[in-house]
């Protein structure tokens, strides 16, 4: 979603803010824009469409040089993606510029007294008042930061705003209220950005903002206030990766690139879990034994693929823990009055951490009074930092909009939690997680050696670029599975496809099937859970019998799904609860695939933004 970037520092303001907005690229965004002032002056240049569009305006109508500046890509929510509605917003006579990310819920009111006031407006967007709101408080002797201050104690909702003056060279001023900001301190020179990715080609120590904070940039200082004026504490912490963790190294795509990382970020992510008694250690978790075993239910909420992460956490918990576990949408979790006391254990799965919905949702489960644990991939965002406790996956930037090596990670991070709960709540013998946790350990080279057997996948996915639509099939931790496959070539391939609890086939979506229609489907292990697997086998057959083509996703040696494979993926052997780490790679590789050969944007798939930063 919306991507800000801020400098102010020796050097050529447009080209550093230009070369964040390419770096944020991957959060999604329809237009963009940059303004910078020099000598009294703000220039600005605005597109709609991608970075080429606005580069190509500023080949045509350059910026001044100047040391100042402040830049958007624009994810639009109130008015249509268009040169008038991109960012910054100027006022009108050409003082201020306003970039903002979020949700002003007040703006029509506010929108309605300054036009009163004689405001004149340019634009259909909540931010455009902001930049008015400013203007109508400025005051030159109190300057840019009491008068974002004043202003933001008037703004409901969701906001990230920056801005700059024209009177105000050398100045930058940021504002955050449930909305991501992050500082960079460089030396002489200060950055701001919607993640650190936005600078961190320049400096890899990174300053938090807080909640309804402000913070004011020189060349030289950092000060961050409270909202009421108050300084506030400044909490720095260094980024533990690099530009190059952020390029594509050599792949075509960043979505290829995050897949072929999946070995590395399942390690990372399982790495310094055991201590030297040969316990299960989860470092970041701040809830206390006592208060882990008084637990009597717990409840998942995420969003889109960390969501079907939470469906496979379900299972694990509750086989391992015995604890009743609920897995719920975030976006529809606080409307339903949810039942939740001290005891109950909210469980918040976010790649981003900042996702709108399951913020909210998290925060009304602590209002409620309940305890949550967020698994989380990026350090000091919003939502493990309101979290009673954390565990980080490490997967690393993702910057692909669909989200791959997190989502594994996510679930390799929520059946540690599961394993955690179980070792001290007393519902496994350590010698039973030791082994579950080796299991996890063997994950890593068992997806390498499937990333080596993925080019039949690729095949196939080329061999379908006219399909019209494409079913998923599973049961048990197999259905989150289906359903993450259809999400990845809904966003990605832009094609109609549906994941379905294989037994529900017959209930209604069989009327779908006929003859050809490519139905992929996720197979369990035979072993152990025999039940299961005839059970699939036999939804299969009723899929064959009605002439849909059949891809299937099984175990290496599983001789009993050849006859109803008309095309077989086979992957390692792994126990049933763990099969998705491993079934997820082909149906990732084969989304991508797809999308390319449809010729899309597998990065950046339309109307898509990586991080969602509204409700
Ligand atoms: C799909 C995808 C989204 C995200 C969802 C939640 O590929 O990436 O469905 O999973 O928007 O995002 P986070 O995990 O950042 O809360």
């Amino acid at each position: 979603m919306c991507g800000i970037v801020g400098y102010v520092g020796p050097l050529r303001a447009d080209e550093v803010v230009l070369e964040g907005l390419r770096r944020l690229e991957y959060r999604g965004y329809d237009s963009a824009g940059i303004a910078v002032v020099s000598d009294g002056t703000l220039a600005c240049v605005k597109k709609a469409g991608k970075l080429i569009n606005l580069e190509s305006a500023l080949a045509q109508e350059s910026l001044p040089s100047a040391h100042t500046g402040i830049g958007h890509t624009r994810w639009a929510t109130h008015g249509a993606p268009n040169d008038r509605n991109a960012h910054p917003h100027l006022t009108q006579e050409n003082s201020i510029a306003v970039v903002h990310n979020g949700i002003i819920e007040n703006f029509a009111r506010l929108r309605h007294e300054l036009e009163e006031a004689g405001y004149e407006f340019a634009s259909e967007t909540d931010t455009e008042v902001v930049a008015h709101l400013l203007d109508s408080i400025y005051d030159p002797a109190l300057g840019l930061a009491e008068a974002m201050r004043q202003a933001c104690r008037r703004l409901d909702g969701a906001f990230t705003l920056v801005a700059i003056h024209a009177n105000e060279p050398g100045v930058v001023v940021g504002a955050r209220r449930n909305s991501p900001l992050v500082v960079g301190r460089g030396e002489g020179e200060n950055f701001l950005g919607s993640d650190v990715a936005a600078f961190i080609g320049y400096t890899r120590n990174a300053i938090e903002m807080g909640q309804d904070q402000v913070v004011e940039l020189h060349p030289d200082s950092i000060e961050v206030t409270n909202f009421d004026g108050s300084i506030a504490p400044i909490n720095e912490y260094y980024v533990s990766w690099d530009a190059e963790a952020a390029e594509k190294g050599g792949f075509e795509h960043f979505m290829l690139k995050e897949i072929a990382e999946q070995p590395q970020a399942v390690s990372d992510t399982l790495l310094g879990r055991i201590n030297d008694e040969g316990s299960l250690v989860l470092d970041e978790m701040r809830l206390s034994d006592d208060e882990l075993r008084s637990i009597d239910k717990i409840v998942l909420i995420a969003c889109g693929t960390a969501y079907h992460a939470g469906m496979i956490a379900k299972y694990a918990i509750e086989h391992w823990t015995r604890i009743p576990c609920e897995i719920e949408l975030a976006s529809e979790f606080r409307y339903r009055d949810p039942i939740l006391t001290r005891d109950t254990l909210v469980i918040a799965i976010s790649q981003s951490g900042e996702t709108m919905d399951t913020l909210m949702a998290l925060r009304h489960a602590r209002e409620q009074g309940a305890r949550v644990l967020a698994v989380c991939n990026v350090n000091g965002s919003t939502i493990p930092r309101e979290s009673d406790a954390v565990v980080y996956t490490h997967a690393g930037p993702e910057i692909a909009v669909a989200s791959t090596k997190a989502f594994l990670t996510q679930v390799v991070a929520v059946h540690l939690v599961a394993l955690y709960l179980a070792q001290v709540r007393g519902t496994k013998w350590g010698d039973e997680i030791r082994h579950h946790i080796d299991q996890l350990a063997s994950m890593p080279s068992k997806i390498e050696s499937l990333l080596e057997t993925m080019e039949p996948v690729r095949e196939l996915a080329k061999s379908l670029v006219d399909a019209q639509a494409v079913l998923f099939i599973g049961r048990h931790v197999g259905y989150p599975v289906a359903l993450e496959g259809a999400l990845k070539l809904k966003e990605l391939a832009y094609m109609h496809a549906e994941g379905f609890a294989a037994g529900e086939l017959k209930h209604g979506p069989i009327a779908l099937l006929e003859q050809g229609l490519p139905v992929v489907a996720i197979v369990p292990s035979p072993q152990g859970r025999s039940v299961l697997h005839d059970k699939v086998i036999s939804n299969i057959q009723e899929v064959r019998a009605r002439g849909a083509r059949m891809i299937i996703i099984a175990e290496e040696g599983d001789s009993e799904v050849v006859p109803f494979a008309d095309v077989l993926i086979t992957i390692p052997a792994v126990p049933t609860l763990m099969q998705p780490i491993l079934a997820a790679v082909p149906l990732q590789v084969f989304a991508c695939a797809l999308a390319t050969a449809k010729g899309f944007d597998v990065d950046q798939p339309r109307n898509l933004a990586k991080s969602v930063t509204v409700e």
